[in-house]
């Protein structure tokens, strides 16, 4: 049995598996509305989320499964004090797949060691958020054509930023990439993923503080948002929050075939007057969040 805490949980070629898997679902629907059947999902989201959840939800119901779990902790028995392993134990007598959001990092891997049936997760505080990045990465290979030769931009809340964590980590296994670290000093991406992935794989980066230096070097620009509930300090986070805000005129020196990306939610970091430049993909990577993780849900319960 299969579990993913971490997208290194997954090798390269499992990946592209994923993706031709993401691919034919894109093209062939009608084929894949009856794997499931019988299968049930459980989303245990212990923290807020619309897109994750939602996307996991529709991508059970899409394979003709089933799903249950809650959206909130508070609506569940851990409001009474039960803890996580136990939760997970329980759930797994009902359901044959569960995804899991938790504000602490770690929660899914404890999960995990307690689980009989596989544990996603869904993002746990600002360590990782591995179903995210297999959308980044599909969101890429359609867009870009490819997962090498890239130049990429990472701009905003790079230290508590689990979805960029997880997407460099995911990256830095595919040939020439570079890295263009966007983030305020306070919010840099944290030295342990510069010396164990960036460092230890040498891999090309800098770091900035200028949205504007080597934007007309970026073929993908990553925007993330300043994360309120990570912040300790309600003034530091008023400080930063809108440290950049991309817009129309910040993209007049970009390539023409830039490919702009957010994991989403946005707050103000990227102006409404960019969502309608044909190189605002962010919209288009919701969607392809869903198909991936069909194509995730088919291969942890080995569906053919
Ligand atoms: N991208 C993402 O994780 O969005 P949600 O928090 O809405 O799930």
């Amino acid at each position: 049995m299969k579990h993913v805490i971490d997208i290194k949980d997954l090798s390269v070629e499992e990946i592209d598996s994923l993706i031709k898997v993401a691919k034919d679902i894109i093209n062939h629907k009608e084929k894949y509305s009856h794997k499931c059947d019988g299968k049930k999902l459980a989303t245990l989201f212990f923290e807020p989320s619309t897109r994750t959840r939602l996307s996991f939800e529709s991508a059970m119901m899409e394979l003709g499964g089933n799903v249950i779990g809650f959206s909130e902790a508070s609506s569940s028995s851990v409001s009474k004090g039960e803890t996580v392993a136990d939760t997970i134990r329980v759930v797994g007598c009902y359901s044959d797949i569960i995804a899991m959001r938790h504000p602490k990092e770690g929660a899914p891997y404890v999960a995990s060691m307690k689980s009989e049936v596989p544990i996603i997760n869904a993002g746990d505080g600002g360590h990782n958020h591995p179903t995210q990045t297999l959308t980044d990465l599909l969101t890429i290979e359609c867009e870009k054509g490819r997962l090498d030769n890239l130049t990429i931009g990472l701009c905003g809340d790079l230290k508590f930023g689990r979805t960029v964590h997880s997407l460099i980590t995911a990256m830095s296994r595919y040939k020439n990439i570079k890295f263009v670290l966007i983030s305020p000093d306070e919010l840099k991406l944290p030295e342990y993923i510069k010396k164990d992935i960036l460092e230890k794989n040498n891999i090309e980066y800098v770091e900035t503080k200028s949205m504007d230096e080597y934007m007309k070097d970026l073929d993908i620009l990553y925007m993330t948002r300043v994360q309120r509930e990570r912040f300790f300090n309600e003034e530091d986070y008023v400080r930063l929050k809108d440290y950049y805000i991309l817009n129309k005129a910040k993209l007049e020196n970009a390539k023409k075939d830039l490919c702009i990306l957010h994991p989403l939610p946005r707050v103000n970091e990227i102006s409404t007057d960019v969502d309608d430049d044909p190189r605002a993909c962010y919209f288009k990577q919701v969607r392809y969040g869903k198909y991936i993780r069909m194509a995730l849900i088919l291969k942890l319960l080995e569906v053919k």
